[in-house]
């Protein structure tokens, strides 16, 4: 049986900043990986440039069972001081839109950066190991069984995250850990991800596969204004995936496709301004032309061939209107894990301390990151997350 301070389990971004924090406080650390690299996820996030932090980051911008529980870790560690630590290590970066911080570059000198860290930390990592069982010792400690050995330590950090992308080396490992050891795990779904359509609804719009328009997307009193891409299967782009991590099954879903202006008044104008153009011209001028057309094909039962602007009487208008400012998705599910970037629930936070992340249950025990039940939005808030909650298990393991 080895010794060490500390066992990190997943060499994630949650995981890798743990151990590079409780590593500079003089912990030994060591991390266990079970794929065959750290920091997979970030290297494919972003497109490959890791949209590492949120300059606008705030409790508001995450969803979880607790909306208290973020806030601690999140105002002791922000995006200014993950920014210090980017400026430090020399990564060129950029401001892409609503604050969101991407590397000029590569994803893959954020994971440089965080292994370096790491080993100036003396941190070891462990990778194409797995953990076979973990057992509270008498001594209040634990005994960490792995295929590279059995490890003796008095603090374990779960940093396995969540279930999205399971080719990726994501696994519900932290879950089951959690319940062995008492703890309470919400139902989990995807989250930020392409929602799915099907049979008449599907059958509409497949051919307008790859036709994207900025829209506002509402579900169950949130909304995002951004682009829906439509997509062989159903729906994407950055709206949808981040209202789907609002909308289940069965609820509502409402497009604004006119995100910018009134529809009423838009279409009395172009009737005042185009009297003898059809709707589906004067739309095609404000929306993508052959969504345009399908629209009052399918849509709109007010329209008719050859129909002129001038004939729609202001009821029908209205009726037009409502439809354009509220277009009814009906989406069937979501892609699931397989493409989701996160995995909203998880282990419940009531049972884990907001500042320190360890378990209420089980002193020596902490969750970080995604496999808790903190989910950020889309925009580099989940990497906030990560870094923060890191940081807080790092500083009190
Ligand atoms: P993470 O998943 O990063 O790490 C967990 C680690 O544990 C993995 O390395 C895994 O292999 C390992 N592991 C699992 N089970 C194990 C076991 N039993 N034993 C040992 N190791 C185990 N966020 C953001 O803010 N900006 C962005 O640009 C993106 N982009 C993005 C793109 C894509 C395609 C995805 C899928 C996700 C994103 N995200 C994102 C979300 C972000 O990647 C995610 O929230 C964080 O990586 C979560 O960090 P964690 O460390 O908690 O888990």
């Amino acid at each position: 049986m080895e010794h060490a301070d500390v066992i990190v389990i997943g060499g994630g971004a949650a995981g890798l900043f743990c151990a590079l924090t409780a590593g500079q406080r003089g912990r030994r650390v060591v991390v266990i990986e079970h794929a065959n690299k750290v920091g997979k996820k970030i290297l494919m996030s972003g497109g490959g440039r890791c949209n590492f932090t949120n300059t606008g980051t705030s409790p508001d911008n995450y969803l979880s069972a607790n909306p208290h529980f973020c806030k601690s870790a999140l105002a002791r560690y922000t995006p200014w001081h993950f920014i210090e630590m980017v400026e430090r290590h020399g990564i060129a970066y950029h401001e892409k839109e609503l604050g969101q911080l991407f590397c000029d570059e590569s994803s893959k000198l954020i994971v440089r950066m965080l292994l370096d860290e790491c080993e100036a930390a003396g941190v070891r990592i462990e990778i194409q190991c797995s953990v076979d069982r973990v057992v509270a010792s008498d001594d209040g400690g634990f005994a960490v069984h792995t295929t590279r050995g059995s490890f003796a330590v008095p603090s374990v950090v779960v940093a396995s995250g969540g279930l999205s992308i399971p080719s990726m080396g994501a696994s519900g490992f932290g879950y089951e850990l959690a319940r062995q050891f008492g703890h309470t795990v919400l139902p989990t779904r995807a989250g930020l991800v392409p929602l799915t359509l099907s049979g008449k609804h599907q059958e509409r719009l497949a051919d307008l596969s790859g036709v994207a328009l900025p829209v506002t997307a509402t579900a169950n009193g949130q909304s995002f204004s951004n682009f829906m891409l439509v997509t062989h299967r159903g729906v994407s782009g950055p709206s949808i995936l981040q209202i789907s991590s609002y909308w289940q099954p069965g609820d509502e879903l409402g497009i604004d496709l006119l995100p910018d202006q009134d529809a009423l008044d838009a279409l009395l104008r172009w009737q005042r301004e185009r009297p003898s153009a059809e709707l589906k011209t004067v739309l095609g001028d404000a929306i993508p032309k052959r969504f345009a057309q399908r629209l009052c094909e399918v849509y709109l039962p007010q329209v008719q061939p050859g129909k002129p602007m001038k004939q729609y009487t202001p009821a029908q208008l209205r009726a037009i209107a409502d439809v354009l400012q509220a277009w009814p998705l009906v989406a069937s599910g979501t892609e699931g894990y397989r493409t989701a970037e996160v995995t909203l629930g998880g282990v419940d936070t009531d049972e884990v301390s907001s500042s320190t992340m360890q378990s209420r249950r089980v002193p020596g025990l902490y969750f970080v990151g995604e496999v808790l039940d903190v989910t950020g939005w889309l925009g580099g808030y989940n990497f906030q997350w990560a870094w923060a909650s890191g940081y807080a298990a790092g500083n009190a393991v």
